[in-house]
């Protein structure tokens, strides 16, 4: 009995030295120390040893089971030593490679400027209202005061779509009547952002498609003072206190009466030059008292409301503000000049 322990032993020993990986040796561990392994059955056996015999070989079977437990043992951290190992060569890293660099995006400069109008009308109290950009020949000239065919219309050159009467909306003033008539008669403080379009010959200034900020306000008590204050203030927080402004008597059918604002030229300082065209101011709004027309057409009674309107062009702004000599490089999507901002 004692030789066949021995014998046990040695095979399991050498069996052992074979395993290569983890799987053989759990299924080695099973053979050879699980329950029904040869060695746990000399175990059973024991009781029906003679009295003589048992505690010999008792001990010389738990001598083979701790020399197989501890040679397990080792074998399986060698195993476990010799898998790291091998991943630690396999998924070597270089770390003296240098990193791919990362592309850094930015915001466009007129959603920038754009931002920056909204938290300066925002200061003052100003809501963001947002409008159509495809309109219908009412809202964005007839509800506005400007009928078909009247000469007003030149000042607005439209993209018409295949269906009669729907359009690209050529100011964001239609936004005016969409704000009245969801809030009369309750007063209003709002500006609405947003591309505008025009069937134009594009030159330095002009785009055939640019954004307006239309600003609308009205209560009881709303006076030309109070819109001359208001965007005064504007373009001071825009520009800076020394900014130059000038506002200007002008003609627009839905406001009454009627002003542009000009800033100084950035490039001439009021010398006069190409991109002003000689005259040493920029236009960058127009604006005006609510027409009673138009205050009836949103369902305000204008013996009892008074409001200001202004649409004021974020592009020409972005131009003052970057010194940019030319509005078609704003939408020109060239990257050699937008990666400047
Ligand atoms: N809608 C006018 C334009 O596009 C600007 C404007 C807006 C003028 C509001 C007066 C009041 O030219």
């Amino acid at each position: 009995m004692l030789e066949q322990i021995e014998k046990l032993e040695q095979q399991a020993l050498a069996d052992l030295h074979a395993v290569q990986d983890e799987d053989a040796l759990q299924r080695w561990k099973v053979s050879h120390l699980g329950r029904s392994s040869s060695l746990m059955k000399t175990f059973d056996q024991l009781g029906s040893l003679s009295k003589e015999e048992r505690p010999a070989i008792g001990r010389r079977a738990n001598q083979a089971k701790q020399a197989l437990e501890a040679a397990f043992n080792q074998q399986s951290d060698r195993l476990r030593q010799q898998t790291l190992e091998r991943s630690l060569q396999s998924e070597r890293l270089d770390v003296t490679l240098p990193g791919r660099p990362q592309v850094r995006g930015r915001l466009h400069p007129i959603t920038r400027t754009l931002r920056q109008i909204n938290r300066v009308f925002g200061d003052m109290g100003f809501q963001v209202f947002r409008s159509p950009e495809v309109e219908t020949d009412e809202y964005n000239f007839e509800l506005l005061n400007i009928p078909a065919h009247h000469p007003a219309r030149d000042m607005w050159d439209t993209f018409h779509t295949s269906t009669p009467g729907v359009l690209l909306r050529t100011h964001t003033s239609p936004g005016q009547i969409h704000v009245m008539r969801k809030y009369a008669p309750e007063p209003i403080r709002v500006i609405l952002p947003g591309m505008c379009y025009r069937y134009e010959q594009v030159s330095a200034r002009k785009d055939t498609q640019f954004n307006q900020v239309e600003g609308l306000a009205i209560g009881k008590n709303i006076t030309m003072s109070d819109l001359k204050g208001t965007l005064t203030d504007f373009t001071r927080r825009m520009f800076g206190e020394q900014v130059r402004t000038r506002f200007r008597a002008s003609h627009f059918p839905f406001t009454e009466p009627s002003a542009e604002m000009d800033i100084e030229c950035f490039l001439c300082q009021g010398a006069g030059c190409g991109v002003c065209s000689g005259s040493g101011w920029l236009e960058i709004l127009g604006c005006g008292m609510v027409h009673p027309v138009v205050m009836t057409n949103g369902g305000y009674d204008p013996t009892k409301f008074m409001g200001y309107a202004f649409g004021l062009g974020p592009e020409r702004i972005t131009m003052l503000l970057h010194q940019i000599e030319d509005i078609r490089y704003l939408w020109g999507n060239d990257i050699r000049f937008l990666e400047q901002f």
